[in-house]
C-alpha cells in the first residue's frame, strides 16, 4: 500500500526531530502502522535550513497553505506553534478535509472547543499527544487507559523549564533570577520565557488534562495561574526544613459543586516520587477511583522526545483514518454530545492547605493573635516553625502549615493579620497538597 502522506508546517525543533525519527526508524514504524508514513512536503519559513534538514527526501516550500491544497497530502502536522498562524493553517487544514497531528498546546488550551467541533464536522481527527508533557503518553493513558475509572485528581510537574528552576534554586540554593540566567544559557528557557515561569504553559497543558479527565470543554481562561517568579529561596528552604518540597504543578481536581483548574507553586511531601522529580523532568500523578494513584514520568520537551509523542499520533492517524469517524476515540475522551457542564471553580472556592510565613515582631501575645485569627476562619493549625532570633534580634519568622481549608477564608484571614502592627512584612502563602 502506498504510504500514507503527511505534511509537515513548521520544522524547527520538534519537527526536525520528526523527521529524523520516522526516517530513522521508518520500518519499525511501518510494521507497527500497518502501513508507511512519509513525510512528502515541508513548509517553512526558512527554507534553506529546511532543504539543509531535509534533503530531496520531502519537498520543501514557503507557504505552508502549499501543503495544505496538495490533494495527495492525507496529514497535516502543525509544528510552528502559538495562536496566530498556527490557528489559520489548522482551520484551514481541517476544512480541506486533512487529519491534523500538533503539540501546540496554547492552541489547544485556548481554542480547542472551535478546533475539535470543526473535525467533529468534517470527520477529521485532530490528535495532540505531544502537547502535554513532552515524550509521556499522558493523553493516551487519560484517554484511553484509564477510561474506565472515575479521575478523581490530576497533579502534574508539567513545565520542564520551571522544574530545572527550582531543582536548582534547591540543591544549590540560588535565587530565581541566578537561575533563570543559567537556563537559558542551557536552552531549557527560551530568550522570552514569560510563558514558561509565569505558569503560563503548564496552565495550558492543565487545561487539557482536565478537559479529557472530566470530560469538560477545554476553558483555560477559568484557571487560576500562578508562576514561580515570586518564590522566595528562604521558602524553598523552610519547606525542606518541615519534609517538603516546592513544585509548579498542574491541578485539576473534582469537587463535588465544580472543578479545581490551577497552576501554582505547590508544597508537596519529600517523600512523593514527584517531589523527587528533577531538572528538566516531568511527571503527572493520576488518582482514579478504579486504579488508584498512577504516575508516569519522562522527559516533557526536546525535539526526539516530543518527536515520539508526534509520531504515535501519526500512527493512531493512520491505523484508524479509514475508521468510520464515530468509532473513533473522540477528541477529549468522553463523546462530543456527552461533555459536561460542570463550572471550573474560582480560586476563592477551591480546597487545599497552607504554607505560610509571618516576618514579626518578636514580643508576648503575636503568636496568640496570629492564631487567634486562623481560628475565627475555621483554620486549623497542623505545624508551626519560629526561627530561634539571633541575640538582639528584634524579628523573626514564624511559619505555620494548615489542615485543608477553603481558600477564601484564607484570604480574609491573611487580610487580617496582614493588619496587626507586630506583623512586618508582607505574609508568604504557598499552597500544600499531601497528594496522598
Ligand atoms: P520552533 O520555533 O523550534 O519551530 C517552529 C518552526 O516553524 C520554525 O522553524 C519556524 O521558522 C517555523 N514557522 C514559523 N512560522 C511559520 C509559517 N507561517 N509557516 C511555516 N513555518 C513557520 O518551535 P518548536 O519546534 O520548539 O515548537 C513547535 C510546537 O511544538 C509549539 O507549539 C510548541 O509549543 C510545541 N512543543 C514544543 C516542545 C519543545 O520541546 N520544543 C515540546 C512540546 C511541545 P523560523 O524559525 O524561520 O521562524
Ligand atoms: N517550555 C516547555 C517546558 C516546553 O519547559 O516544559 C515543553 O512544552
Amino acid at each position: 500500500m502506498k504510504p500514507i502522506q503527511v505534511g509537515l508546517l513548521g520544522i524547527g525543533t520538534v519537527g526536525g526531530g520528526t523527521f529524523n525519527v520516522l526516517t530513522r526508524n521508518q520500518e519499525e514504524i511501518r510494521r507497527r502502522a500497518g502501513r508507511g508514513i512519509e513525510i512528502a512536503m515541508v513548509a517553512d519559513l526558512d527554507t534553506e535550513r529546511a532543504r539543509s534538514l531535509v534533503g530531496d527526501r520531502a519537498k520543501v516550500v514557503a507557504d505552508a497553505r502549499e501543503v495544505i491544497a496538495n490533494p495527495e497530502i492525507d496529514i497535516v502536522v502543525e509544528l510552528i506553534g502559538g495562536y496566530g498562524v498556527a490557528k489559520a493553517l489548522v482551520m484551514e487544514a481541517i476544512a480541506a478535509g486533512k487529519h491534523v497531528v500538533t503539540a501546540n498546546k496554547a492552541l489547544l488550551a485556548v481554542h480547542g472547543t472551535e478546533i475539535f467541533e470543526a473535525a467533529r464536522a468534517r470527520g477529521v481527527m485532530v490528535a495532540f499527544e505531544a502537547a502535554v508533557a513532552g515524550g509521556i503518553p499522558i493523553i493516551k493513558a487519560l484517554r484511553e487507559g484509564l477510561t474506565a475509572n472515575r479521575i478523581e485528581w490530576i497533579a502534574g510537574i508539567i513545565n520542564g523549564t520551571t522544574n530545572f528552576i527550582l531543582s536548582e534554586m534547591r540543591s544549590k540554593g540560588l535565587d530565581f533570577d541566578v537561575v533563570l540566567k543559567e537556563a537559558q544559557r542551557l536552552g531549557y528557557a527560551e530568550a522570552d520565557p514569560t510563558f514558561d515561569i509565569e505558569g503560563v504553559d503548564a496552565a495550558h497543558k492543565a487545561t487539557i488534562m482536565a478537559a479529557i479527565a472530566f470530560g469538560v470543554p477545554v476553558q483555560f481562561d477559568k484557571a487560576h495561574v500562578e508562576g514561580i517568579t515570586k518564590l522566595q529561596a528562604t521558602d524553598i528552604r523552610y519547606a525542606e526544613q518541615l519534609g517538603y518540597r516546592i513544585k509548579l504543578l498542574g491541578i485539576a481536581r473534582r469537587q463535588d459543586s465544580g472543578i479545581e483548574l490551577r497552576v501554582h507553586p505547590t508544597l508537596v511531601p519529600a517523600k512523593r516520587l514527584i517531589a523527587n522529580v528533577e531538572g528538566a523532568m516531568n511527571a503527572v500523578v493520576v488518582q482514579g477511583d478504579a486504579v488508584g494513584t498512577t504516575l508516569y514520568y519522562g522527559k516533557g520537551a526536546g525535539a526526539e522526545p516530543t518527536a515520539s509523542a508526534v509520531i504515535a499520533d501519526l500512527v493512531d492517524v493512520t491505523r484508524l483514518h479509514t475508521a468510520d469517524p464515530g468509532n473513533r476515540v473522540p477528541h477529549l475522551a468522553f463523546q462530543p454530545e456527552a461533555l459536561s457542564d460542570m463550572p471550573i471553580l474560582p480560586i476563592e472556592q477551591v480546597r487545599t492547605a497552607f504554607y505560610l510565613r509571618l516576618q514579626v515582631a518578636d514580643e508576648a501575645g503575636v503568636l496568640s493573635r496570629i492564631t487567634g485569627i486562623l481560628a475565627e476562619h475555621g483554620i486549623s493549625i497542623d505545624a508551626l516553625l519560629q526561627r530561634e532570633s539571633a541575640e538582639g534580634e528584634k524579628n523573626t519568622d514564624v511559619i505555620i502549615l494548615t489542615h485543608d481549608t477553603i481558600e477564601g477564608s484564607m484570604r480574609k484571614a491573611i487580610e487580617q493579620m496582614q493588619a496587626l502592627p507586630t506583623v512586618l512584612a508582607p505574609i508568604v502563602s504557598l499552597r500544600k497538597e499531601e497528594l496522598a
